[in-house]
């Protein structure tokens, strides 16, 4: 049976304090079909006999405009967007029982919002008071996640090439932070200069809060309070990316603060970049999920026995998982609009095969606190290298080779 209707809410304005918002960031599902981005808009998708697109959002308002900005209202949104209808948002309640009589279902992402829950109950409501004048409610209610993160997970061209100018705007703000890094500066210095790098090139803000951490901060994972000094010796751990167009990068490069590596800081670093480049390798069409994450655990644990941070041989590291002490996280997640993208990991109880148009981060890493049985040269190294990867129909494309990697190539920037 064809039919239903689909309700996509944008995502709320949210009050900081008092009269302060949050600055504003639409719902990911919303944008992904309309493009539109102002709070308190709705977009409906009749599907069926009269199929069409229908946006709710605010109406004109010279007041509110002169206070908070531009409008485009439901015709000039129409206009602008293609919608083929658009109605006020004040309308929504009014309008939705009508569109549900007779459907077979509501696609509603159920579960999200209680509030909104509570609206898709009322609609539902409305319609089966109706019944006996022959009107029939929607027998099923179904996520419309579920359809919409299958079709996000797979990235079409115009996707790809936002994301990729993400990537490039992510891989200068490194550069910029690479360039500014000395010893005595402190982290909040250089997470400025990631800002200033994002917003100059035109991004509208970080896909997420960046970490910058030095020496063993960089072995707390969410490190964010970024107001440390940088000593003289350490390694800076920076994760930094910029959300453009509503599409996320997600970088992280690890540096000397005094721009030459030392000895053990090199063992480690040549480690989880060789782990990378294995990952990296994985990532082609036909491949499952975990083969990446696979190919960096076999180097990494080769290395820390190597290194004389784990014992035993390579099976018996792998099988007790010994080396978890040190690489603690998995090797990537999906990349899009969200910066852990949507799109399901399995199928089947089974790793997902890799398909052209899937983007993901290659992100391994090793994070080493003192202790008595560690050899202290390694004592508050934490390393990430993390790069954004396009699956292609014939292998990968990293996006965010414009951030140094090598040894080589970080000694060499920082020198100038
Ligand atoms: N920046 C978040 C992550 O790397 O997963
Ligand atoms: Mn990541
Ligand atoms: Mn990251």
């Amino acid at each position: 049976m064809g039919g239903g209707v689909a309700v996509i809410p944008t995502a709320p304005e949210r009050p900081r304090n008092r009269d302060s918002h949050y600055p504003y960031r639409f719902d990911s599902y919303f944008h992904y079909l309309t493009g539109f981005v102002e709070p308190e808009a709705v977009l409906v998708l009749v599907a069926g006999d009269a199929p069409r697109s229908i946006l709710f959002c605010r109406e004109k308002n010279l007041e509110r405009e002169i206070w908070d900005g531009f409008r485009h209202g439901p015709d000039g949104a129409k206009e602008t967007f293609g919608f083929d209808e658009a109605h006020p948002i004040g309308q929504l309640d009014e309008m939705l029982p009508k569109l549900l009589a007779d459907q077979p279902s509501l696609h509603f992402h159920l579960g999200a919002d209680s509030a909104w829950d509570a609206r898709a109950v009322g609609w539902l409501n409305s319609v089966r008071e109706q019944v006996r004048s022959g009107i029939a409610a929607p027998g099923a209610i179904q996520d419309v996640r579920a359809v919409l993160d299958e079709m996000r997970l797979i990235k079409g061209d115009e996707e790809i090439a936002t994301m990729r100018r993400a990537a490039e705007i992510s891989a200068a703000a490194h550069v910029r932070a690479m360039r500014q890094t000395r010893p005595e500066r402190r982290e909040f210095e250089i997470e400025a200069e990631l800002l200033h790098e994002f917003r100059r090139q035109g991004a509208q803000a970080p896909a997420y809060t960046s970490i910058v951490a030095g020496g063993g901060n960089a072995c707390v994972l969410h490190y964010v309070s970024n107001d440390a000094p940088l000593r003289d010796g350490d390694l800076l751990l920076i994760d930094a990316g910029c959300e453009l167009d509503g599409y996320a990068a997600d970088i992280t490069r690890t540096f000397p603060v005094n721009g030459r590596f030392s000895p053990a800081q090199k063992d480690l670093y040549q480690l989880v970049l060789a782990s990378q480049a294995a990952a990296i390798e994985q990532v082609r069409p036909g491949s499952h999920w975990n083969a990446p994450h696979d190919a960096a655990v076999k180097v990494l644990a080769q290395g820390f026995i190597d290194l004389g941070l784990c014992q035993g041989t390579l099976a018996e590291v792998l099988e007790q998982e010994s080396y978890k002490r040190y690489y603690m996280h998995r090797t990537g997640h999906w990349l899009g609009m969200d910066v852990h993208d949507v799109g399901e990991y399995k199928l089947g109880g089974e790793w997902r095969l890799l398909e052209p148009g899937m983007v993901l981060t290659v992100e391994p890493g090793c994070y080493i606190r003192p202790a008595d049985d560690v050899p202290e040269r390694f004592w508050n190294i934490g390393i990430r290298i993390e790069d954004d990867v396009v699956v292609t129909e014939s292998g990968c494309e990293v996006l965010t080779h414009g951030a140094p990697r090598t040894v080589a190539e970080i000694e060499e920037l920082m020198a100038q």
